[in-house]
């Protein structure tokens, strides 16, 4: 069996679904790898490497000669429609986003694997790729904030005088929050560290933050782990509580999400108008509405703030695990790796629905769409589409 890997058409985005190491292990597994001709440069992958590794290379690559595409973004419907009938596919398909995506692999009769779906438990971490691009992106975020502050991070102690260290503070201690926190604290820096689900202080305290604790009536745990979106009295209760915190940060970094919902707005401009001047807010959620009022993805905006003229940088993060895309591309390419290799057998993939690993990730097979959330949205969609004529 062919597995296919595209240099990823959208520009911009730099990572691969493959590399050298990935595409090993699938060798090992007794399949085929064809990678189209510098689908890995931007990612820092050399054609060579993965013809070392067992790969074919080429020119273009022929999506309707492989039988499992394996692929960074969500694929376009006019790509998939060039798919053989009963071909897979295995990536991030944002199916709440993409539904002519959705449909297209459908109607195509393609089992599509969604890397999004893969049920967060122990035994499928190694294949769960939000978790390993939201640690690349909380990682990052860091990084974007300590270049951009006039400030130390660490406490200096020098003959010309001490220097404090800068006091961060993390809204939303998911993946990204968490690595956010330790990046910081790796640094040198002071973290407090704020999230709705009940779980969260211990996970904060565990990575050296000092959770803040908000008189909300209930903490916001939703299913599966995730938070709940709050009522508007709480949002406005929440942001009011957490006014004296941003008062007093250097770097705010915010990574708060509800699945399948925009972001929760933590930040008003209200909120910022006392901060220091110089101080940085990093908004990971800028591509999904922004947890920050005013935040746009992949821009730098100087928010004025007290009356000295004085302003803070709020930076709307666009593509991260992008930008770091090495390293992305190895994490990313060995969750798809661990996911086929589990459906491998007799050196061919063969899903067994039994497994809820696979169960879970798949997101249509046979004509229909077997992610009960998205064939719900998708028939709403319908209706309400009828309704109106
Ligand atoms: P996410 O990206 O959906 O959201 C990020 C964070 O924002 C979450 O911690 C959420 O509680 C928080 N949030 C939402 N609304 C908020 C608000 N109004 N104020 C403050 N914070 C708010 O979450 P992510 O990072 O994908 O993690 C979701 C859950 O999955 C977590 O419980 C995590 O521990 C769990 N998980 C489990 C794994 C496993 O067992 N294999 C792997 C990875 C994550």
């Amino acid at each position: 069996m062919i597995v296919g890997v595209p240099k990823e058409p959208i520009s911009g985005e730099n990572r691969v679904a493959a590399t050298p190491e990935s595409v090993k292990q699938l060798v090992k597994a007794g399949l085929k790898v064809t990678v189209q001709k510098g689908a890995g440069v931007a990612a820092g992958y050399a054609d060579d490497a993965y013809k070392e590794s067992g790969a074919t290379l080429t020119p273009t690559l022929n999506v309707a000669s492989v039988d499992v595409l394996a692929h960074v973004r969500p694929l376009a419907p006019a790509t998939i429609t060039k798919l053989k009938k009963g071909a897979m596919t295995i990536g991030l398909a944002s199916p709440a986003s993409e539904a002519a995506s959705v449909k297209a692999l459908r109607d195509q009769k393609v089992t599509s694997f969604a890397l999004e779906l893969v049920p967060r438990i122990s035994r499928a971490q190694s294949m769960d790729a939000l978790t390993s691009q939201a640690l690349v992106a909380g990682y990052r975020c860091v990084l974007e904030a300590a270049m951009r502050l006039p400030r130390f991070f660490p406490l200096y102690m020098t003959a010309a005088g001490t220097v404090p260290p800068a006091t961060v503070l993390v809204l939303g201690a998911g993946v990204a929050g968490l690595q956010a926190i330790a990046t910081a604290k790796r640094l040198g820096a002071k973290v407090n560290a704020y999230d709705v689900r009940s779980a969260s202080a211990d996970e904060v305290r565990s990575m050296g933050g000092t959770f803040i604790e908000l008189e909300l009536d209930a903490s916001a745990d939703g299913a599966g782990g995730y938070a709940k979106e709050l009522a508007a009295d709480r949002v406005k209760r929440q942001q009011e509580l957490l006014t004296p915190y941003v008062t007093a940060a250097d770097v705010i970094i915010t990574t708060a999400a509800i699945p399948g919902r925009p972001a929760p707005r933590l930040i008003t401009a209200k909120m910022m108008k006392d901060m220091k001047p110089g101080s940085v807010i990093i908004d990971l959620a800028a591509e999904t509405g922004g947890n920050v009022e005013g935040s746009k993805p992949g821009a730098d905006i100087l928010v004025t703030v007290g009356k000295s003229g004085g302003s803070v940088t709020l930076v709307g993060m666009k593509d991260v695990p992008s930008s770091m895309a090495y390293d992305a591309s190895r994490l990313y390419a060995k969750n798809i790796s661990n996911l086929l290799e589990l459906m491998v057998k007799d050196k061919k993939v063969q899903p067994d629905f039994e497994d809820e690993v696979v169960a879970g990730a798949c997101l249509t097979h046979a004509g229909e769409i077997r992610h009960e959330p998205t064939a719900e949205a998708l028939a709403q969609a319908k209706s309400v589409g009828k309704g109106k004529k």
